[in-house]
């Protein structure tokens, strides 16, 4: 009996992925360049779905896949981005893949690269993309998809992906979760949705990652303040979390946060978290949504501070020189009051600045969507973050219905729900970004979010004095607020050597 389904690449996504597959009733022939992978998963299979059935079979060779493959063909990849992508297409092509056939690449691909090897590939077989979001849990019960492509090539590729994908009540917003081995999630709303031409999706995917950029930092700044200024012990502030989790800051990042701040290290007894070296990494995905967001001159400070806050951490051994020959303030003693009020403040400023952060992530692809002409669906794509993916929330439910009911919305600030939210709840976050610039603790993520409010909201801003200054130096010409829109004016400042004089009327 011929597969269903080509799968190469089973590293912990690939392999995760290919059982999902299997869970959902397809049979799989799998590759991997690493033979002892292809037998890992083998022996799970046969572990996970008794020794009766083989739903995955194993091959050796490009050629091999896909002679076990139905015809047409469909190739799922999860290889990592760049030119693994390119080798295992050329390698398809070698092995006689075929015009009809459809090769899925589901890496953390650059949206640029999806979008330039649907044309390389053209005729030799359908290049499609599809974003993955969900990490290894994910893969394996349910991710959250963002396909995007060949609109024949998705006919084809909906029903797995729906199969696979997480699954949310319709009603509550929330998801419906199973972490058993063969036993998938099957009524729900599918966290998967046909974003749009490819490039698309892994835009899409770009910016979620953005977002989770600004999400991590925001609730790890809010530790840093509860650890370094309000002298809180890990466990403490795990506790927090929890009953933060309970309210409108509940999300999977909140939920995982807490557990990492409790697990204690095996070795010595104390909270692993203090025994973490504070060097972060990044694979990519926030600097690209950093770099798009400059390019189309969408402001996503709050996502962008987020990824120079991984930067400035790895200068570790230069921050350890500049904290014995820098000086800031000590940080107060606070009483019992006066630190309930400040997590208070710190509950508060998270979950305002978290709506910021969104509001530029969403605001990004709004340009970006225009520039490109891809017509992205917000409330669509807000589902499919409901479940499955990294910064699944409660508060994706209320992105939804922001965009069902006004699916034009300029920016989610604008939104009566999330105005009304920001404008009960700003006087505490004003006050615990105070609170930190005066004890001296980083906060970055939360205060840019602060200015990207009161920047957003401001009527005058003084770019007026910056277009003198440009129009001064270098003849750039300014318009008026008087005159008609786009009438470009330009005057000699001054004469050299002479003062400006200010004309008394
Ligand atoms: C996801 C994650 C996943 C991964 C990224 C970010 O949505 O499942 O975003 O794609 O965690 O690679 O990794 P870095 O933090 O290393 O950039």
């Amino acid at each position: 009996q011929l597969c269903d389904i080509g799968f190469i690449g089973l590293g912990v996504m690939g392999k995760n992925l290919t059982l999902n597959l299997a869970d959902n009733g397809y049979r799989i022939a799998c590759f991997d360049l690493d033979q002892s992978k292809v037998d890992a998963i083998l022996a799970q299979d046969r572990q996970e779905a008794g020794s009766e059935e083989v739903r995955i079979h194993g091959c050796r060779s490009y050629t091999e896949l896909l002679a076990k493959l139905k015809k047409p063909h469909l190739v799922i990849l999860s290889v990592p981005a760049g030119e693994p992508v390119d080798h295992v297409c050329n390698h398809l092509i070698d092995a006689g893949i075929g015009a009809d056939d459809i090769v899925v690449d589901t890496g953390n691909s650059l949206w640029t690269d999806s979008v330039a090897r649907e044309a390389h590939y053209k005729g030799k077989f359908i290049f499609f993309s599809t974003a993955v979001s969900g990490g290894e849990v994910g893969a394996r019960f349910g991710p959250s998809l963002m396909p995007s492509g060949d609109p024949y090539a998705w006919t084809r590729i909906k029903p797995v992906w729906e199969a696979i994908a997480a699954k949310v009540d319709a009603d509550s917003g929330k998801p419906i979760e199973s972490h058993v081995p063969g036993k998938p999630v099957r009524e729900g709303e599918p966290c998967a949705t046909y974003i749009g031409p490819v490039g698309a999706g892994h835009y899409v995917k770009m910016v979620h990652n953005g977002i989770e950029y600004a999400d991590m930092q925001l609730i790890c700044e809010a530790y840093h303040i509860m650890r370094a200024g309000l002298g809180m012990q890990p466990a403490e502030i795990a506790e927090t979390f929890r009953q933060w989790n309970q309210g409108v800051l509940n999300s999977y990042l909140i939920e995982i946060s807490a557990e990492v701040l409790d697990k204690l290290d095996e070795e010595t007894g104390q909270p692993l978290v203090d025994l973490i070296l504070d060097r972060a990494g990044q694979k990519g995905t926030g600097l690209w949504t950093a770099v798009s967001a400059l390019q189309v001159g969408s402001p996503a400070q709050t996502i962008t501070q987020a990824v120079f806050a991984r930067s400035i951490s790895s200068l570790k051994a230069e921050r350890l020189v500049a904290a014995d020959a820098l000086s800031g303030p000590e940080a107060p003693v606070l009483s019992g009051q006066e630190k309930d009020q400040a997590v208070q403040n710190l509950h508060d400023a998270l979950y305002c600045s978290k709506i910021c952060a969104y509001a530029q992530g969403f605001q990004l692809m709004a340009m970006a969507s225009k520039e490109q002409g891809w017509k992205l669906d917000f409330a669509q794509i807000a589902k499919i973050w409901r479940a499955g993916c990294i910064i699944r929330a409660v508060f994706l439910q209320s992105i939804t219905q922001a965009y069902e009911q006004n699916d034009s919305l300029a920016n989610l600030l604008l939104d009566p729900f999330f105005a009304s939210q920001i404008k009960s709840f700003q006087g505490n976050w004003r006050k615990a970004v105070a609170d930190a610039t005066l004890m001296g603790i980083p906060c970055a993520a939360m205060s840019s979010a602060l200015n990207y409010y009161d920047s957003y909201r401001c009527a005058v801003l003084p770019a007026n004095l910056l277009q003198g200054q440009r129009d001064y130096f270098g003849a750039h010409t300014f318009e008026r607020t008087d005159k008609s829109p786009g009438r470009k004016f330009h005057i000699e400042w001054s004469q050299p050597g002479q003062p400006q004089v200010a004309i008394k009327k």
